[in-house]
Order: structure tokens, then sequence, then C-alpha cells
């Protein structure tokens, strides 16, 4: 069964563009992956400050899906959870939902919260008391990420808190391009203080993912062929900025993004110089929807996003990525997929989001075996691990999967293949010409 040899495989290495020492990329053995009702809070009296930055659906949940940080920390950190403020300039939303958090048996983790406008205003009022240990941000990307003033807010942090732990969610940034320096500017700040980060790419942590690795690594496998799918459903995007490049930058950038990191945590670094792609575009005839709920006439033509987005690239160790986004299906569940090939092997990862199912084919067998990975809770475990890594950053228990370089990175790739894209695009319109 096994192959080649018994050195780790060469993609498993990550050349860093910020000066760090090679670094392998890490893994959690899968039958540690515990939902929450599975574990306890962690141990401990004293108490344990939590900044949050951004009162939306990724911190305190929607209908819309199973994000909501602010369960889970209460969950990891039981009675010791002090949430000391919560920043956001829309300070109507942050009282509504402190409010709804003052009315359940959470009380007390969100008794004394304050809210305020921006990090500025907590800065300047807060008693040393209140000094965080650990900061979640999920305001929107285009927020964060950079250099700039106003979006910024990573550096802010490291400046008067050097000893705090930043959990970001994806994409660390969206800006144009160009920006994409300050992205490693802010990777840079963070690797050199030594600041315990973790980025929100929570498919990372899913039971079949850490399987799949598991595999990989048992069997000593040099991964091939990386070929992944992210088919959303339409229908159920009502916000008009995910319709809008010049708001939300695309939908490879904004959602695709999650399957680019899978396709990198597998296949290792890309080679960018080789990304090609091809779009759908709105304006094509078979890029018509019939089921939108946006009305597109109010965004200008040049921002309007494709349809579909078909991307192909080489990985540094010479492996094939692909990678299709596709803007087609209505109803709500959306439709995605993940192949991971190499010698005598396919894993295929199945319906990541709602019930993830694990296709396996190996040597010995032209048939495949079937795994599922009921109760798994990828959002609890990222944070699971992050509180771990920051409570015994010597332990080996707290595993943080996607660090801040690597994300950029990812941010890097899912920019590549938006220009790919367009670039082919008008190379097509200019022929036609
Ligand atoms: N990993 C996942 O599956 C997942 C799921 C949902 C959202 N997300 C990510 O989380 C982030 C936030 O998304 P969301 O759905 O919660 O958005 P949202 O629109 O529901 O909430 C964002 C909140 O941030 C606030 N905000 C705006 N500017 C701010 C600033 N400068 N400082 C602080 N707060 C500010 C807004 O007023 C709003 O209340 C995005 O990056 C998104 O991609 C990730």
């Amino acid at each position: 069964m096994a192959t080649n040899t018994t050195m780790p495989a060469k993609n498993e290495y990550a050349r860093s563009r910020i000066g760090q020492p090679l670094v392998r990329r890490p893994s959690i053995d899968p039958s540690k992956l515990l939902p929450m009702d599975k574990t306890e809070h962690i141990g401990g009296h004293d108490v344990f400050n939590v900044l949050f930055v951004g009162a939306g659906n990724i911190m305190f949940g929607s209908p819309e899906g199973p994000w909501n940080h602010s369960f889970r920390l209460e969950h990891k950190l039981g009675p010791r959870l002090k949430v000391v403020a919560l920043i956001d300039p829309d300070t109507r939303r942050a009282n509504e939902v402190l409010g709804k958090k003052r009315d359940s048996f959470v009380v007390s983790a969100y008794q004394n919260t304050r809210v305020c406008k921006n990090l500025e205003e907590f800065v300047q009022t807060m008693t040393p008391k209140e000094t965080p240990r650990a900061v979640v941000i999920g305001s929107p990307p285009m927020f964060r990420g950079t250099e700039k003033p106003g979006r910024n807010i990573e550096i802010q942090l490291l400046e008067h808190f050097p000893d705090v732990a930043l959990f970001v969610e994806k994409p660390v940034a969206t800006g144009p391009l160009e920006e994409m320096k300050d992205s490693y500017a802010v990777a840079k700040a963070i690797s050199d203080r030594e600041t315990i980060c973790s980025v929100g790419y929570m498919l990372r942590y899913l039971k079949a993912v850490q399987m799949m690795k598991k595999i990989i690594h048992d069997n000593h496998l040099t991964v091939m062929c990386t070929i992944a799918r992210y088919a959303c459903a339409y229908e159920a995007i009502a916000k008009p900025d995910w319709w809008d490049k010049s708001k939300s930058f695309g939908p490879v950038i904004e959602q695709g993004t999650h399957f680019c990191d899978l396709s990198r945590y597998f296949g290792g670094e890309v080679d960018l110089s080789t990304v090609v792609a091809h779009s759908l575009e709105w304006d094509e005839h078979a890029g018509q929807l019939s089921k939108m709920t946006v009305d597109e006439s109010k965004i200008a033509p040049e921002n309007r996003i494709p349809r579909v987005t078909s991307a192909t690239w080489k990985y540094e160790n010479g492996a094939v990525g692909n990678f299709v986004h596709v803007v087609a299906l209505q109803g709500q569940n959306y439709s995605c997929e993940l192949e991971v090939y190499a010698d005598g092997y396919n894993l295929k990862l199945v319906n990541p989001y709602v019930q993830p199912i694990l296709y396996i084919r190996q040597p010995g067998d032209d048939n495949e075996t079937q795994m599922t990975f009921p109760d798994d809770d990828p959002f609890f475990s990222e944070i699971s691990n992050f509180i771990d890594k920051i409570e015994d950053d010597d332990s080996e228990s707290g595993n943080i999967l996607s660090n801040y370089e690597d994300a950029v990175r990812t941010y890097e790739l899912t920019w590549a293949i938006r220009t790919a894209a367009e670039a082919s695009r008008a190379k097509t319109k200019a022929l036609a010409q």
C-alpha cells in the first residue's frame, strides 16, 4: 500500500514569503475532534477576557448557516468568559444582540460588555482589568487586513495589546490587488511578534478533512491532483453587495475562497504564474439567471459577477489543481465537492457544509468505501483549538490549522483566479471585434 518514500511529501512544506522557516502543514488526529456536547469547558478559574469586533452573523449566528462564534466561545470557556467589549459602528445592532445574551443563562459573560463604535473608543475608555486576552475579528473584510488607517485593525491591536491572540475571519481582506503587499505586511507583523493567530478557514477542521490528511500521511502519499467544485444556490443570496464586484470583489474571492484554501491545504503551494481561468459572464446567453432576488440592473455592468469561473493551475511540486465556482443552483443547499488524487487513491469529500461524506477508493478495491461524520462541528473545533493554544502555547492540544500568512496566500490565489478569468474574457472579446 505504501508508496514512494517515508519522508513527508514535498508539497506539505511551504516556502514562506515573509522570511520565516519552512513549516509543515499542520493536522489534527480526527479522533480528537469532538463536538461541544462531548467536551467540558476548559479548566481553571481566572477570568478570560475576549474582545469582539463585529456584531454580525458570524459572531452571533443567523438562519443562513451554523456559524456563531459567541456560542462556541461560551461553551469552550464556560463561566470564565468575559466579553469586555463589542466593537461595531452599528451600535444599535450591537446593543440588540447583547440584550438577547443578557436575557439568557450566559448573562455573566455579557453583563459588563461595553459597546464601542471603534477600537480607539475602547482603548481610551478601558481599565487595565479589561485588557483582552483574545480578540475575535468578524468585521467585513474590506475594513481589515491592510496597513491603511481605518482598515488596519490587526496592526492597531498588536500595538495596543502586544500579548493578545487574534482570531480573524476569512478572507483576510478584500480590496484592490495592489494591496496584497499590505496583507503580507500584516502577516509579517503578526509573525514577527509571535502572536497566536488563527484564520477562520473552518473546513480544515472538519473530521472528514482530517481523515483525508491522515490517509495521505499514513500511506506516505504525494497528492497528484485536486479537483474542487463550489456550486452555490444563488436564489438564497439576497445581499446586493455579494452580486457587486466593487463591493465584495466577486464570488471566488468572497465565497470560493474556502475551497481554494482546501485545495492548497492538500496540494501545497500554487505556482501563481500558471493560473489560467475562464468565466461565463452575466451578459452571455448561457449566463442568464431566472431566479435572482436582487435587482442586478442597479449594479454597474462592469461590476456584475460571473456565473461560472473555472480555473486550473500547477502546484509548486508539479501537481495540478482545478477549481470551478458556479452560480447556477436555486433553492437553498449548495453543492460542493473536493477530490484529491494520489497514486492508487481517490479521496472525495462531498457536502462538507451540511452533512460531510468521504468516499475513499484505494488500492486493492475498485469500489469506493464511504465514511460519514455525524455531529461534527468544525466551527467549535477551530475555536476550541485556538483557546487551547492560548492557554498552553507549548502543548500539543491546541493546533491552529490556518495561520495568517497561509490565509493571505489563499487570498492571493483567489485574486489570481479572478485576474486570469478577466484577462481571458477581455481577450475573447477583443478577438470577436
Ligand atoms: N467561515 C464562515 O463560514 C463564515 C460565515 C459567515 C461569515 N463569515 C465571514 O465573517 C465576516 C463577517 O461576516 P458576517 O456575515 O458576520 O457579516 P455581517 O454583515 O452580518 O456583520 C458584519 C458586522 O460588522 C460591522 N462592521 C462594519 N464595519 C466594522 C468595523 N470597521 N469594525 C467593526 N465592525 C464593523 C457591521 O456593522 C456588522 O454588524 C466576513 O469576512 C465573512 O466572510 C465567515
